[in-house]
């Protein structure tokens, strides 16, 4: 392929990313926007190879069949609530796919012939992409365990932890000069020596962040792999990693702006590896007494309530309850109940996760609200019934500042003449933090799966008369 041709290719990958990025912005076009991706992606990779002075045709192809057998056999057995997981190993590959390309370039620019402010900018680019892609390898590890539970979703607190990021980035700035000026000898120890520092700088980044913010840890980590990918695109002067890194990168960015909106958080904390928070006390786990309920008198109330609130958490996900929740309320629409669905924008474990499972499900869209449009209506409810979820509904975010989700907008659950959690037991939420909705007096508990109680409440709705 000629370089115009290919250049033309590129641009057209281009536009099909763009295109890409807007269709995943609404729920309808999601799919459309997802084959833009997909078609992006082949335009490049055909123009790649068949451009001029490409070797290695074999070890693509043999790459390609490896890669793409593991990532369809895994992502084909992938459940919903695991798909940030997914995400995150995926972002880790990004990171290291930077690191690994900046060595290998760092190792052919000792036989190239370049001019000196040349070299200078390439050494930059090495060095950045090495630096960007470890923080984006360990960080995303860290996040990946974190949502998997191999590690607590609590906050690291290492002491003067601030100092010691600041003190990472100072000497990261001081390696990257003598990494321009030094020898070549010196060179290789001065690149091992960052790639350690960005290692525990990135892992120390995401382990600083609570549960609570994870959400937000998710995209930022995007964001980072977008950037590690057009510092790579710098360093092989392939102009369309160039592009799709940016791209990646600042929508990455304004994702994680508008979720720490979305949250109340600031997004320099955030980014900063929670600078700035408030080192929070864990609220106390036994904080008094709870009412236990079953399903009988859960059943009396619904039926005896004129309008009903159904708050979905990751609880339901789990369980996959949200078959019978749709059948459940349709019954108890068929009453002429009021039912209403509240969607808290963080519920679940991925954006929009409570949406897609209640649409899974058929639920009318009229019915689903979200929690700005439903907060005030909350106080003029007679029952919420709350399913799985926890922290999104925990007063400590009002109430206690020094909580760790404290700011964090919640659904008002408790304002509500009379609430029933379903969940299998006292358990916390996602944060690690107990919540002391579960002891008020209006509330509640149906302890056992969200799906089996929810069947049992449907059936036993079906068989009474009135
Ligand atoms: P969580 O606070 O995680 O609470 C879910 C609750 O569901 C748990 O307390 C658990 O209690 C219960 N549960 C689990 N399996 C169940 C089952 N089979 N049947 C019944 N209950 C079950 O959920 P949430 O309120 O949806 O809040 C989401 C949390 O995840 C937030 O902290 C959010 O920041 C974080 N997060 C969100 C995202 C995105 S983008 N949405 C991404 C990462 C993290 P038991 O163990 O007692 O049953």
């Amino acid at each position: 392929m000629s370089s115009g041709l290919v250049h033309t290719a590129y641009i057209l990958a281009a536009v099909f990313f763009i295109l890409s990025l807007a269709g995943l912005s609404k729920q309808k076009t999601a799919r459309l926007g997802n084959y833009y991706g997909m078609a992006g992606m082949s335009i490049a990779l055909i123009a790649t190879i068949f451009s001029q002075g490409y070797e290695g045709l074999i070890w693509t192809v043999i790459a390609m069949l490896i890669g793409g057998t593991i990532g369809i056999k895994y992502t084909k057995k992938v459940e919903m609530t695991k798909i940030p997981e997914l995400v995150a190993i995926l972002h880790s590959f990004v990171g290291m796919a930077a690191i690994l390309v900046g060595y290998n370039n760092y190792i052919l620019l000792q036989e190239e012939y370049i001019t000196q402010t040349e070299q200078v900018i390439h050494l930059v680019e090495i060095f950045l992409a090495i630096f960007i892609g470890s923080i984006t390898f360990s960080g995303s590890l860290v996040a990946f365990g974190k949502l998997r539970e191999i590690l607590s979703s609590k906050p690291l607190n290492i002491p003067y932890k601030h100092i010691w990021n600041i003190a990472a980035l100072l000497i990261s700035i001081f390696l990257l000069f003598q990494f321009i000026e030094t020898g070549t000898n010196w060179k290789v120890l001065i690149l091992t020596t960052t790639t350690l520092i960005s290692l525990a700088f990135g892992y120390h980044l995401v382990a600083s962040i609570g549960g609570a913010d994870m959400p937000v840890v998710i995209s930022m980590l995007n964001s980072y792999s977008g950037w590690a990918a057009a510092a790579t695109g710098f360093m092989l002067q392939n102009n369309l990693l160039i592009i799709t890194g940016a791209l990646v990168g600042s929508s990455g960015a304004i994702l994680s702006y508008i979720m720490c909106k979305a949250m109340n958080r600031s997004f320099i904390s955030v980014i900063s590896g929670g600078f700035g928070q408030i080192q929070t006390i864990d609220s106390d786990s036994t904080i008094g007494k709870y009412y236990t309920t079953d399903i009988e008198n859960v059943t009396k109330t619904l039926i005896n309530s004129k309008s009903i609130i159904i708050v979905p958490g990751y609880g339901m996900a789990v369980a996959q309850a949200q078959y019978p929740v749709y059948e459940m309320t349709e019954k108890l629409r068929a009453r002429n109940i009021d039912v209403k669905f509240a969607i808290h924008p963080v519920a679940g474990r991925l954006p929009g996760h409570m949406n897609v499972l209640l649409a899974e499900a058929k639920v009318p869209y009229d019915l689903v609200f979200e929690m700005d449009e439903i907060n005030h209506k909350l106080s003029k409810t007679d029952t919420v019934l709350v399913i799985g979820a926890n922290d999104t509904v925990n007063p400590a975010a009002l109430e206690e500042e020094n909580s760790l989700i404290a700011g964090m907008p919640v659904l008002k659950v408790w304002h509500a003449r009379n609430v029933i959690i379903l969940k299998r037991s006292m358990n916390t939420g996602y944060a690690g933090i107990q919540n002391k909705l579960f002891f008020k007096e209006n509330t509640a508990m149906l302890f056992g799966d969200a799906k089996d109680n929810i069947e049992a409440i449907s059936q036993t709705l079906s068989n009474r008369k009135n």
